[in-house]
């Protein structure tokens, strides 16, 4: 329940446009919102919702996001629109994290999707090398900058047994920004569409 105080955290992609779309109608029930990204602060703007910056924000009442890929545990892939890092700050400020998303990202097994490691740029060669040895194919996405100034690595035929160890490993590679697996702090609940309903995980 949002109030004239209420924070709003705003994930990115084209799912949160939507939602980012519905939230301007209620614009004047919530006080500002927070970003994680440069496209989403954007879309925000041009509706006239407020937007401040994470350190002017006391507190993050929700967080509101999409995923790439997510499992009944409420583990996501994120990062396909290369914001995972902002979107990882923003999601754990948050007391809540309600990820959004159509039915045609659940699996069983996460790992379907490559994952996406933002990194130092100097360490691409190492990085994708260390990445290699954890049983994965980094390809890099060649052009991308993130808006922190970094590179993306996808991970493409990783096995991802337990992806609580394998968001630790990977963000202890020296030159790894952070990853997109969302498993040590998983979303708090899943509300996904499928054409006659929606689905709710808590
Ligand atoms: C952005 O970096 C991503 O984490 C998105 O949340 C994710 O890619 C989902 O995007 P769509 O809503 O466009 O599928």
């Amino acid at each position: 329940m949002l109030s004239s105080n209420s924070i709003v955290g705003v994930g990115t992609g084209s799912t949160t446009n939507c939602f980012i779309d519905l939230l301007a109608e209620i614009k004047h029930t919530f006080d500002a919102a927070v970003s994680s990204s440069d496209a989403s602060t954007h879309r925000l703007r041009n509706l006239g919702i407020p937007v401040l910056d994470l350190n002017a924000a006391p507190s993050v009442d929700v967080y509101v996001d999409g995923a790439d890929e997510l499992n009944d545990a409420k583990q996501l892939i994120k990062g396909g629109g290369a914001a995972l890092t902002r979107e990882k700050i923003v999601a754990s400020a948050a007391e809540r994290f309600i990820c959004i998303a159509d039915a045609s990202k659940r699996v069983t097994r996460l790992g379907g999707y490559p994952l996406p490691v933002e990194i130092i740029p100097m360490a691409r060669s190492v990085v994708a090398r260390q990445l290699v040895g954890l049983g994965g194919r980094p390809e890099w996405r060649e052009g991308v900058v993130t808006d922190n100034g970094n590179w993306i690595l996808d991970v493409h035929d990783l096995h991802i047994e337990q992806p609580e160890a394998m968001e630790s490993s990977i963000n202890n590679l020296p030159g790894v920004v952070c990853n997109g697996l969302f498993a040590l702090a998983p979303a708090d609940c899943v509300l996904l569409a499928t054409p006659d309903e929606i689905i709710e995980i808590e």
